[in-house]
């Protein structure tokens, strides 16, 4: 680390990339030039982004030709439709194999990029700017990129590391606090699931995190990047234990697709599900009741919401749990908590335990 920034090395062998965290680090042209392939960009961004940012990254960019794709804002924009739109001007301007697309933007934005630029004539470099926490500590670190299709979330896709992500703590300052807590339930599931000390430490900080203390803004992340990087590094293609960064996300996307995208954000689903997950991790005589008042509380205070929505039966979820990619054989594979610092892939609990869970949730 030096003057507040950090670099978190993905190690991903030939593929290895540095995740460069800290305020600024988008202004910085030594950042982003060496993974530029060539002269030639193509940055893709959005309408809300791009007024904020687009300038300054260009600014940076200066001597390179800049194209710019300007996507709608929104998850409802996260399709096939779009990423044509994409590939048309790519082919358009025309560019070439050797363009580096470069993702300015959230999750969504992320995700359709990283699509295109794995599919793009074979595949074209590409370089992650995330601008919301969510995307700075989870969207855009591990190469799980894709659209979602009418019949489910993610479904089409493909694997696709970046050459670098720039992940500047400074663009969080405009950021909606809806947003940046959403994000913090992912900052929260790495404690979860394999660092009990960071839990503990987000439980000391998560108000100056909130308050986007620079120290602590850019500590979290990278704690949280240094996870991520290692789980992916270790299973890239999520042949098992990359299955744990999945913690609450059956539960939530169930409970994002009942509701219909749009109502909860999805940390906020994340939240929610991670609470039915601890619920069961309790009934099976796994977490403590303090632990799961524990992970209740910090969440409340990164203004996040914990009940799911009540009218939602076990039916519901079971129904739409059922799609979920994680289901194997017809068995829905749950992240469930051996205590906090510790998650497992469980397959053997009962239908009963799961309906109990869901029931005590339910009102009907
Ligand atoms: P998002 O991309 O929709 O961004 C949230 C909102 O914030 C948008 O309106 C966006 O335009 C706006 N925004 C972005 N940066 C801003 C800034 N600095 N200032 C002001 N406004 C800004 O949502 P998200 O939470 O970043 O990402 C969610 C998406 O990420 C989902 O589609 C989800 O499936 C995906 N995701 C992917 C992975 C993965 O591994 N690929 C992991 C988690 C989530
Ligand atoms: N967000 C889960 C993963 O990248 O595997």
């Amino acid at each position: 680390m030096s003057d507040g920034i950090y670099i978190v090395d993905v190690d991903l062998g030939e593929r290895c990339y540095p995740i460069i965290i800290g305020p600024g680090v988008m202004k910085e042209p030594s950042n982003l030039l060496p993974y530029c392939s060539e002269d030639q960009v193509m940055i893709v961004t959005n309408e809300t982004v791009a007024p904020l940012y687009l300038d300054q990254l260009k600014q940076t960019l200066q001597g390179v030709e800049v194209h710019v794709t300007l996507l709608p804002d929104g998850e409802e924009h996260k399709s096939l439709q779009t990423a044509e739109t994409i590939f048309d001007h790519l082919l358009e301007v025309p560019c070439d194999r050797t363009t580096t697309l470069i993702a300015l933007g959230g999750g969504v934005v992320g995700d359709i990029a990283g699509f295109v630029a794995g599919c793009y004539q074979r595949g074209i470099d590409f370089i992650q700017i995330p601008t919301t926490l969510l995307s700075q500590v989870d969207s855009s670190v591990g190469g799980k990129t894709g659209v979602n299709h009418s019949m489910g979330k993610n479904m089409i896709g493909l694997f696709h590391q970046p050459k670098c992500v720039i992940a500047d703590t400074e663009v969080l300052s405009t950021l909606p606090a809806r947003e940046l807590s959403a994000g913090l339930a992912e900052v929260i599931k790495y404690g979860l699931i394999s660092d009990s000390a960071f839990f503990s430490w987000l439980e000391a900080h998560i108000e100056g995190v909130l308050n986007l203390e620079s120290d602590l803004v850019t500590y979290a992340i990278e704690r949280s990047c240094r996870t991520k990087g290692e789980v992916v590094a270790a299973d890239e293609r999520e042949g098992g234990q990359r299955a744990l960064l999945n913690l609450g996300h059956t539960f939530g996307h169930a409970i994002e697709a009942a509701e219909g995208y749009g109502v909860h954000l999805h940390g906020e689903a994340v939240a929610m599900g991670t609470m039915l997950a601890a619920d069961l991790s309790f009934r099976l005589g796994w977490l403590e009741s303090e632990e799961v008042a524990r992970i209740a509380n910090l969440y409340q205070r990164a203004g996040l919401p914990v009940i799911p929505p009540q009218e939602l039966t076990a039916e519901d979820y079971l129904r739409l749990m059922a799609v979920d990619k994680k289901v194997k054989k017809g068995v829905i594979r749950l992240i469930l908590l051996k205590k906090i610092g510790e998650a497992e892939i469980v397959s053997d609990y009962t239908t009963a335990q799961l309906k109990a869970t869901l029931d005590s949730f339910s009102k009907t």
